[in-house]
């Protein structure tokens, strides 16, 4: 997009972090006797959260990475979803964790996390950063959820507009503004 626009902070760093830390208790004493653990980031949006988030688990872990078809440059969601990039390695009786930056509509993660389940892996849960319920299409709940928030445009923390602002240290909101 050309329109000009600004960011207001929505959830600062601090708070992602604290949030983080009391997720990585609940999540380290759900899967206290894995033998290991596979993360899943799906890419790209997850790509922040998920190296805070495997730094805070007290748990051995893999990580590995999936990346389903993408809105690309759209604010909309396709409603489609394929996969781009698959996992390196079988999940098959394994304890998996798949980790996405927002549920949105729900037709990713969804698809996701029936595609994954399909290979049978030992237990399957997800975690999702933010979550929009008011924009849900499909009936999906991430195991656990960051911050529930209302239907905004967020940046920030690894989630993109456009490709851009996925490094900033929070998440922020869009505001357009006329230039
Ligand atoms: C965004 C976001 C989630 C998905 C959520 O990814 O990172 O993966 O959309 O939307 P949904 O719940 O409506 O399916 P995007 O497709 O923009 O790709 P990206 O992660 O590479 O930015
Ligand atoms: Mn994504
Ligand atoms: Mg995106």
């Amino acid at each position: 997009t050309d329109r000009a626009y600004v960011i207001d902070e929505m959830i600062s760093a601090k708070a992602i972090a604290a949030r983080i830390e009391a997720l990585c208790r609940e999540i380290s004493k759900e899967f206290s006797d894995t033998d290991k653990l596979v993360v899943v980031g799906l890419l790209r949006g997850s790509f922040v959260f998920i190296a805070d988030l495997v730094r805070e688990l007290d748990l051995p872990i893999e990580v590995d990475f999936l990346e389903a078809s993408s809105y690309g440059n759209a604010m909309e969601s396709s409603r489609e979803v394929r996969i781009l990039k698959d996992l390196r390695s079988p999940i098959e009786g394994r304890d998996v964790l798949v980790v996405e930056d927002i549920v949105d509509t729900g037709h990713t993660l969804n698809h996701v996390i029936r595609l994954l389940q399909s290979r049978q892996p030992k237990r399957l849960k997800s975690i999702a950063l933010l979550d929009k319920p008011s924009r849900r299409e499909v009936d999906f709940r991430s195991d656990w959820i960051g911050f529930e928030i209302p239907d905004e445009f967020v940046v920030g923390y690894g989630i993109d507009f456009a490709q851009r602002n996925r490094n900033l240290p929070y998440i922020g909101k869009v505001r357009f503004v006329e230039n």
